[in-house]
């Protein structure tokens, strides 16, 4: 095993890409791709577009303008292994694997779902309408696309991160029920690049094709590149009259572009009185000097979209290489296994009953009248102090959830965190994972 850090990141191929998601996801991902200690693992997630679109047309065509602009943007399919979800079934039927350990009710919680479920009672609907299983196994696929290949750091957007913490959740657990010792599953860690600006769109607002104020990356050419930058929101200051640049979208996009020295001589000339219509025009070739060449390579590409369907057979092969081993180690683990091979199967159970002594919780009541619990290991050193609760039954069911392992537990400072509230705090020296590991551990004495 090489000791290079796994880097793992799955689009998702809906809609075409824009000058934010170029600035915000793209164009830092192949940078950090080229980084030596790194090896990258980039794949369009186009069963995860499944999910939100039933046109065929439009699936068919975003995969490929999405695997046309990674490429065209520099991703050197050399060094990266770049893939479709769909050309690995692996993925598929590990999916299955940890859908039969995934808590019904962590999947209650999954931002994703519980956003449908709360816009339908908003109108009166029943919770479900219009939900899918797709939808509500969303976080499993997902699980399966970042377990299935060991990743250690996921980068994400920050409403991605609920779905890593349930990736390690899911990992976890199956490393527990079925790893006798053996780790499988690496647990993944969720980066979000604090550095990453995100880029502000036609009217100021976050650039997203949810506000419809988005300026297109290569569609259109440099026709539409500089239609959308001439309907940037501007003030009405006229020419001459000076005008600050700190905060507009007209600079913030500048920026994102060019060197310091530029952005500085730019912000000079606009405090100066340049025009907006000028720097606009400014704006536009800035842009467009890093944007043509590889607008050229996009084309070329789409014009060759076999040359695209060789490069992603080549990447799916490299990701089989990774997967079908670990499959087969998994099915194994699970009891799916050859009868010829029968008689060395060893029955793991009889290592479970000489597990040392299981975790416990205690609940007690403190001085001050409030009802408290505490988990501790088996060797009685305290794991987690919860607060202080006001009656038994919410200390009760709190407990109840947590070996049911359907609360997702989060760190916040020294606070352990449920739901978005703090909940207790660590023991000293104690780790959040080694909180997920008794649970687990609970969950299996305790069927
Ligand atoms: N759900 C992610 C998004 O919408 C895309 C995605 C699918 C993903 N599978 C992944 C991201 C695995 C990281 C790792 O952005």
């Amino acid at each position: 095993m090489s000791a290079k850090t796994r880097v793992l990141t799955g689009i998702t191929t809906t809609g075409t890409p824009h000058l934010g998601n170029y600035v915000g996801a793209i164009r830092p991902a192949i940078a950090a791709s080229r980084a030596d200690d790194v090896e990258s693992f980039f794949f369009l997630a186009d069963y995860h577009a499944l999910i939100k679109c039933d046109d065929p047309a439009r699936i068919a065509r975003s995969r490929l303008e999405i695997a046309a602009t990674w490429l065209a943007a520099g991703l050197d399919p050399e060094r990266v292994v770049f893939y479709r979800q769909s050309d690995i079934p692996e993925i598929t039927e590990l999916t299955w694997l940890l859908t039969c350990v995934t808590a019904k009710g962590l999947m209650n919680r999954a931002h994703a779902y519980k956003a449908a479920t709360d816009a339908n009672q908003a109108i009166g609907q029943d919770p479900d309408a219009g939900v899918t299983m797709g939808l509500f196994c969303y976080p499993v696929l997902m699980a399966a696309d970042i377990l299935m290949f060991n990743a250690h750091k996921v980068p994400v957007g920050r409403d991605q991160v609920q779905h890593i913490e349930m990736a390690r959740d899911i990992g976890q657990r199956f490393n527990h029920l079925y790893g006798n010792g053996r780790e499988f599953f690496v647990l993944p860690e969720a980066v979000i690049d604090e550095a990453v600006a995100t880029l502000p769109g036609l009217d100021g607002r976050k650039m997203s094709k949810s506000y419809d104020n988005t300026i297109p990356l290569f569609e259109g050419g440099a026709k539409r590149l500089k239609e959308a930058i001439l309907r940037i929101v501007t003030d009405s200051r006229a020419p001459g009259e000076p005008k600050e640049p700190e905060g507009t979208a007209l600079f913030t996009l500048f920026q994102a572009f060019a060197e310091a020295d530029e952005s500085a001589a730019f912000a000079a000339d606009l405090r100066a009185g340049l025009a907006w219509g000028e720097a606009k025009q400014r704006l536009f070739e800035r842009i467009e000097r890093d944007i043509a060449p590889l607008r050229e390579k996009y084309d070329a590409l789409m014009a060759r979209p076999a040359d695209i369907e060789d490069i992603l057979q080549t990447g799916a092969a490299r990701a089989r290489a990774v997967a079908i081993p670990l499959l087969a180690e998994l099915r194994a683990a699970v009891g799916l296994r050859s009868f010829r091979d029968i008689a060395r199967a060893a029955t793991p159970a009889a290592d479970k009953t000489e597990a040392a002594k299981p975790p416990q919780f205690k609940q007690y009541r403190e001085r001050d009248g409030r009802f408290h619990f505490k988990l501790i290991d088996g060797e009685g050193r305290l794991l987690l102090q919860s607060a202080g609760f006001a009656a038994p039954r919410e200390a009760g069911q709190l407990i109840a959830r947590l070996k049911r392992g359907d609360a997702v537990l989060s760190l916040q400072g020294e606070a352990v965190h449920v739901d978005g509230a703090a909940i207790g705090e660590l023991g000293d020296g104690v780790h959040l994972d080694d909180v997920h590991a008794a649970l687990v551990a609970l969950a299996v004495v305790e069927g």
